[in-house]
């Protein structure tokens, strides 16, 4: 067991010396905690942390970040939120259940929805919330969801929380998805239009035909592709011409949004069933007014940043082919997401401490966010990104290539092998 006793902090600060109830904790919750304390970090991780970064020097390089347009510190952003709260007026804090007709959060929810080519939209307090209420609304119990084997994490929560019935399917695999839903029948089909732990691509033309073949519901997550992709930012399936033929799109706006709130087209008849049967809408509070003044500032704003997207995919081109090159397999994703995966988690750590020693900041994805021995340093990369910075990122891991013995990587084996899958 690890050691229970409390700081001696606590110790003083209790009368007659009695344990805190929060140092009182039963076994079975002590099991699981010695599972991440004594199994995980002390065992395999010998007292390290995956993800506690090294303090950054004054040029260290963050590519780690999803305000992929470089928007968060953007003055005509901050002014419209500021303005916002300066103008105070108390908030009505209450779930989006009461909003009522023409409220500014509904105006706001049309706008997104003009901008995107729907009938109408949803705005939650974040991704998650849109993703697990908008499946707990269309999946009941025993509804065959098929979920692309690396579709957020979110959606899975949705399904589980539905009680409908969760049918995986391999990565980006579209035969296999046929095969599923040959085997279970029409339901609802799950995938993420860009793929946030690699950068890869969803098939979305082939999976748009098998939901209409099939009969089934379409839900595409944009949270990686939204501001970043498509007509004025629209997303990769507007980019398509697949807006009407997929029945949801869903999206965080805690990426290229850079602020904290979830999005869902629909239409307006769904929107009015949707506040009535999301639990995250009907029992979590809504969005505050100065996030609604950030979002509508942002939305203007990436309408017309034509010029930031044309240099994010720039930018993720050349590091890409850089890193290809030096013999690195990224060749999973295409996007602005590259994910560098050593595979076992001691490996990973390794990698994200070579980075850090030369000032270059990644994030490290490992289990639950990955398959246990496929943990990665995830690079997301930015609009903003300079030419000495690109060439910093690549020299660096050119230099660390024998060090990290790079060619054993599981990342690496898997681009032998003759027929593998980017899975
Ligand atoms: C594809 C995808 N969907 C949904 C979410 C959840 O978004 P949020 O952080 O806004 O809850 C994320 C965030 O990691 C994501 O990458």
């Amino acid at each position: 067991m690890i050691e229970t006793s409390p700081p001696a902090t606590a110790l003083t600060a209790e009368a007659g010396g009695a344990l805190a109830a929060e140092h009182r904790l039963p076994a079975f919750v002590h099991a699981r905690m010695d599972q991440h304390y004594v199994e995980r970090v002390g065992k395999l991780l010998g007292g390290e942390h995956m993800h506690v970064w090294l303090p950054p020097g004054p040029d260290a390089i963050y590519v780690a970040s999803n305000d992929y347009l470089c928007i968060a510190g953007e003055h005509t952003l901050l002014q419209a939120q500021a303005d916002c709260l300066r103008l105070g007026g108390a908030d009505l804090l209450m779930s989006s259940v009461f909003l009522q007709e023409g409220s500014r959060q509904h105006r706001l929810e049309q706008q997104f929805a003009r901008f995107m080519g729907s009938e109408d939209g949803l705005l939650t307090q974040s991704g998650w919330a849109a993703n697990v209420g908008l499946l707990q609304s269309i999946a009941g119990p025993g509804v065959p969801v098929y979920l692309d084997m690396m579709a957020h994490a979110s959606l899975w929560e949705g399904v589980t929380s539905g009680q409908a019935k969760a049918v995986p399917f391999l990565h980006n695999d579209v035969g296999h998805l046929q095969r599923q839903l040959e085997k279970h029948g029409p339901g609802v089909i799950v995938v993420d239009t860009v793929y946030s732990t690699n950068g890869s691509r969803c098939p979305l033309a082939a999976v748009v035909a098998l939901a209409e073949q099939s009969g089934s519901i379409l839900v595409a997550d944009e949270s990686h592709a939204l501001g970043t992709h498509g007509p004025h930012g629209a997303g990769l399936v507007a980019q398509l011409g697949l807006s009407q033929r997929v029945h949801f799109r869903t999206a965080s706006l805690a990426k290229a949004f850079a602020g904290r709130a979830g999005l869902i087209t629909c239409s307006t008849q769904f929107k009015g069933y949707f506040l009535s049967a999301s639990r995250p809408a009907i029992f979590s509070s809504c969005l505050l007014s100065h996030e609604l003044a950030w979002f509508e500032a942002a939305l203007a704003l990436i309408r017309q940043a034509d010029e930031r997207r044309a240099a994010l995919h720039r930018n993720a081109r050349q590091i890409r082919d850089g890193l290809s090159a030096i013999g690195y397999n990224v060749s999973d994703g295409s996007e602005q997401i590259i994910a560098l995966e050593p595979g076992p988690e001691p490996r990973t750590l390794a990698l994200r401490k070579a980075l850090e020693a030369r000032g270059v900041f990644g994030a490290v994805f490992c289990a639950p966010a990955t398959p246990r021995n496929r943990s990665l340093v995830r690079l997301t990369l930015n609009s903003g990104l300079t030419q000495v910075e690109i060439d910093t990122i690549l020299s660096v891991c050119a230099a660390i290539y024998d060090e990290l013995d790079v060619p054993t990587w599981s990342s690496s084996k898997r681009a032998l092998r003759p027929a593998a899958r980017n899975a």
